[in-house]
């Protein structure tokens, strides 16, 4: 039984700690009595020491949405795995698309990221997914097991059990252009077979896949309705107090 995971990752676009705090007070009145979800919001760097006291003791985990391979040292600008964990981040993103193609980060980046954050106990998740050009010329799978070879390389079966897997679309992600939980379902089946094979099928079975690109409250359930869709990744509808709260519980609502 895989408990299905929702995350509001807010990127760039929300975030002065007031901000942060004024949202969060909102959200956590609307969705605290809920426990077959877990919930995770990542805010920018800057508003996670506050976030975090806003969060304490309620059912809403803090994620940073990015962070080094290193513990320390002469890499400036970078944030260590280590500061995260001490001001009660439990969760980090990996990653994301928006990393791989804007920031030029490698599969291999990735996978010593990857690596790091499970050795100091950080929890990730890891996002993967193709782009328009890719999918129409039908090498979306493909894409996403060179994809899978090369982020969780060398992992062992208890590492890849912490880790959480986001598939995001590209072509998804901030355009309005939701995969449809058929297309959706196909890839995460595909990627748990993958997982299958490079473990085995109860390690497969137990890891959670969720899906991201444009999740809205009207469009979360079917989303979420499908058998390997464990949750999702959700960039621009985790903004507001209520959109996100109605995706929880629509994860909560398909749950069983
Ligand atoms: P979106 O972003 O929901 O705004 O498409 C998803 C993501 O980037 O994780």
């Amino acid at each position: 039984m895989r408990i299905p995971i929702v995350g509001g990752n807010w990127k760039m676009n929300r975030g002065t700690p007031e901000q942060s705090k004024e949202m969060l007070k909102e959200l956590i009145p609307l969705i605290n009595h809920i426990i077959n979800v877990e919930i995770v919001i990542a805010p920018p760097f800057t508003s996670l020491i506050g976030a975090y006291e806003i969060l304490k003791g309620t059912n809403i985990k803090l994620s940073a949405q990015n962070m080094y391979f290193e513990e320390k040292g002469a890499f400036t600008g970078e944030i260590s795995p280590n500061f995260l964990k001490e001001i009660g981040a439990e969760y980090v993103i990996l990653g994301h698309s928006e990393r791989r193609n804007i920031f030029n980060e490698s599969d291999d980046l990735i996978n010593k990221k990857l690596k790091k954050a499970l050795n100091i106990g950080l929890k990730p998740i890891v996002c993967i997914g193709e782009h328009l050009e890719e999918r129409e010329a039908g090498k979306t799978k493909e894409i996403i097991k060179y994809q899978m070879d090369r982020t969780f390389k060398d992992l062992k079966k208890d590492q890849i059990i912490q880790t959480v897997i986001a598939y995001e679309p590209i072509w998804a992600i901030g355009t309005g252009k939701t995969a449809t939980p058929e297309q959706a379902e196909e890839i995460h089946v595909f990627i748990r077979g993958i997982l299958s094979q490079k473990f085995d099928q109860e390690t497969a079975d137990l890891i959670r896949i969720q899906y991201g690109g444009s999740i809205k409250p009207d469009n979360a359930e079917d989303l979420f309705g499908k058998k390997n869709i464990d949750g999702g990744l959700v960039g621009g509808a985790s903004l507001q107090a209520n959109s996100l709260a109605h995706i929880i519980k629509a994860a909560e609502k398909t749950f069983n």
